[in-house]
């Protein structure tokens, strides 16, 4: 596909509608129209990557600026590559290496970007609602690449995408296991998902259940073989470490052996039912190598999708002709 092709055909799926909003910090901002926006022209440029071709020049002149205070492989890797493609200049600016090592505040340092004129600022960040805070500074548009326990919006929309690959539209049975608490990935996907009228259930130890969430409409069980029978889609969540989630269970070998998805327990939930996770995969402790190997599980498609997700976002964001307002 020419880049005049892809111009034409994206045009042509986004009928000249724009997001609802100027940044993407909390599924809580999408609507169902945005959702569908979203999708739609990630599966134009879906297409364009898997036809081969990788390169087009549709943000050419636009900086992105990847600002990343926290380890990432998929999701920084995936949106530089978005930005790349879409013939953006991208800035990859790493916590470690940025001003924040010296004593400058996260706002500041945004600032400095700010004033170099970057079109969409991409933030992940320690702590919950930096992206927030972040986007009521800066004329860039701020894309929440994770922040703290709190959301991780595109990472949900790529699954969402992956799921609707295999089911449609269909109003699917989907099962979480693990450290819903610590997980910004469920944060996300939990606000999507109600949205969408999902029956929601999550299998946890009572310590990593976020208070309050039968209010989302999710279904607590405490053993995974109740939860199972059923289930259209089962996530692993990861024991969420980094924030202390160790602390939480008695000890990671009891955790691992009650919730640990493997074949057996994989085989009560319904006979086409998919696994997903949204990486770092621990093998043995998350999911069993034959689970992670398995024909259902869908890790590798979701990797994959996040790349023509995180164009679209990219995308629509920077040719949105509305502009911020000067914050200051
Ligand atoms: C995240 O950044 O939250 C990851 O994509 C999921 C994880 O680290 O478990």
């Amino acid at each position: 596909m020419t880049t005049a092709n892809l111009l034409a055909e994206l045009k042509k799926t986004r009928k000249a509608k724009n997001l609802s909003n100027l940044d993407l910090i909390s599924v809580e901002n999408i609507t169902l129209d945005d959702l569908e926006l979203i999708l739609a022209v990630a599966r134009v440029f879906k297409k364009f990557i898997t036809d081969g071709a990788k390169k087009c020049d549709l943000l050419k002149g636009k900086t992105i600026v990847n600002f990343f205070n926290e380890n990432s492989t998929r999701t920084r890797s995936s949106f530089e590559l978005a930005g790349k493609h879409l013939g953006a200049d991208v800035i990859n600016l790493a916590g470690s290496a940025s001003s924040g090592k010296k004593g400058e505040t996260l706002g500041d340092s945004a600032r400095t970007l700010d004033a170099l004129n970057a079109d969409i600022l991409i933030i992940r960040d320690a702590n919950s609602g930096a992206a927030f805070q972040l986007s009521s500074l800066v004329r860039a548009s701020v894309v929440n690449a994770g922040d703290g326990w709190h959301e991780h919006p595109t990472q949900a929309l790529l699954e969402l995408l992956t799921l609707r690959e295999k089911f449609g539209n269909k109003k699917l049975t989907y099962l979480f296991v693990g450290d819903a608490l610590h997980s910004r990935v469920f944060g996300s996907q939990v606000r999507l998902y109600q949205k969408l009228g999902f029956e929601l259930r999550l299998a946890a130890p009572q310590t990593l259940i976020p208070k309050g969430v039968e209010n989302w409409g999710v279904k607590v069980f405490y053993k995974i073989e109740d939860a199972l029978p059923g289930c259209d889609a089962i996530h692993a969540i990861r024991l969420q470490t980094e924030r202390a989630a160790g602390k939480f269970v008695a000890t990671g070998r009891e955790y691992s052996k009650n919730y640990c998805l493997n074949l057996p327990r994989v085989a009560l939930a319904k006979k086409d039912a998919v696994i997903l996770h949204a990486g770092p995969v621990i093998r043995e402790f998350d999911l069993r190598t034959e689970v992670l190997e398995s024909p259902n599980c869908l890790v590798q498609q979701m990797v994959e999708n996040g790349l023509p997700i995180r164009m679209a976002v990219e995308w629509l964001l920077a040719t949105n002709k509305t502009k911020k307002k000067q914050p200051w």
